[in-house]
Order: structure tokens, then C-alpha cells, then sequence
């Protein structure tokens, strides 16, 4: 999806700079390239592009663990069960400011169940400008699929759905909503 809305993005005409760990997918044409692996080097990606954006899309699968430590050997295999320590990684969008920000941002849920009462906790948890909820429980639509099928949630309260279709045209459409949302914003700043 990320790298669906990087390249509907840049198609119109918008400067795109593209944060991603290992993927299949080649980036957009056009995009500058940031290559991450670990969470914690997303952490500083984001936090290093995000101040000269207009808007920030977090639509990463982040891990919510990392292991504690990291062997610097490979490790002897044993007889008896062992147990790996996991720590919480940072939460990148809720690490973002919080006040006098001067970029949208724009988060993403993949749920199973109560989609739209989890989407909107962490739409203000996470204090994004709206969130792009999908319904990971279904096969056809979400992380693997080509398709998909959004509900995005404002903070006003509104929501929109996208019904399903390929991930391309959801993205196109995404890019529509945000930009249409980011030049409000920007008008409100100027003026
Ligand atoms: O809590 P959950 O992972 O469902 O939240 C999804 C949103 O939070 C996505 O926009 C994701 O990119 C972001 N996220 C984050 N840092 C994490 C985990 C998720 O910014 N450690």
C-alpha cells in the first residue's frame, strides 16, 4: 500500500520521499529513497524527513517488539526450551509532536474486529489528522492482496469508505483526500 500512495502520489506531481524496509516492489520513479531495516532506524528516518514534509503517511507495519539484546555470535543450539526477551519498540507516530506541528499526519489500522471503535482510539491516541482503517480478518482485502477496502476517519468526526478495488485506485484516491485536506490546512496556516 505504502509504496501504492508513493506512487500515485508522484504521478501527481507531488514531491515523494519513500521510507521502506526490504520489498518486493521497485519504488516509484521519481521518489527519493530511504532504506530502513530495523524499527529503530525508522524511527530516525521519519523523525528526519517528517519536519520538511507537508505530510506524513505511516502506513509501515511496524513491529511492536524487537528482541533485547542481539547475539553478536551465532548462537550454539541447546537441548532445553529458551525463552527470547522482547522490548516495545517505539511508537513512531505517537513519538511525533503533538502541538504547532507543521505536517499532516496520516496513520493507518489494520484490525480484525471493531474496526471503527479500535480505528478512532488510536486516531486520537496516536493524535493523527485522520487514519486509513482496514479489515485485516477477511483474505481478499489487506497486507497480501492486491485489493483492498479502507474507511478513513477524520477528526471531526466524518468518515469516508473506499469500497473494495485494487490497491492502485485506493491510493489514487488517498492521495486526492489528503491533498484536498493538507491545502486546507496550509491555507489556514498562511491565512
Ligand atoms: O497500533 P497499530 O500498529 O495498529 O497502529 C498502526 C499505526 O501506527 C500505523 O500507522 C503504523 O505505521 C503506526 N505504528 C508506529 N510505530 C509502531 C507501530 C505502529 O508508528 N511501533
Amino acid at each position: 500500500m505504502g509504496y501504492a500512495i508513493a506512487e500515485a502520489a508522484s504521478a501527481a506531481g507531488h514531491s515523494v520521499t519513500l521510507i521502506s524496509g526490504p520489498a518486493t516492489v521497485a519504488p516509484p520513479d521519481g521518489a527519493e529513497f530511504v532504506s530502513i531495516i530495523t524499527s529503530d532506524e525508522l524511527h530516525d528516518a521519519v523523525h528526519r524527513a517528517a519536519p520538511e514534509c507537508d505530510v506524513l503517511v505511516m502506513c509501515a507495519a511496524v513491529s511492536d517488539y524487537k528482541p533485547a539484546t542481539v547475539a553478536r555470535q551465532k548462537m550454539k543450539k541447546r537441548k532445553t526450551p529458551f525463552a527470547l526477551e522482547l522490548v516495545p519498540t517505539h511508537d513512531i507516530l505517537a513519538s511525533l509532536p503533538r502541538v504547532n506541528r507543521e505536517f499532516l499526519v496520516v496513520g493507518f489500522a489494520a484490525e480484525t474486529h471493531d474496526l471503527e471503535l479500535n480505528a478512532r482510539k488510536k486516531l486520537r491516541e496516536k493524535n493523527c489528522d485522520m487514519i486509513v482503517a482496514n479489515d485485516v480478518s477477511k483474505t481478499d482485502s489487506g497486507l497480501e492482496s492486491d485489493e483492498n477496502e479502507v474507511t478513513i476517519f477524520f477528526r471531526n468526526g466524518e468518515s469516508k469508505k473506499i469500497s473494495r478495488t485494487s490497491k492502485k485506485i485506493i491510493a489514487r484516491e488517498l492521495v486526492k483526500i489528503i491533498s484536498k485536506m493538507s491545502e486546507k490546512c496550509l491555507t489556514k496556516k498562511s491565512g
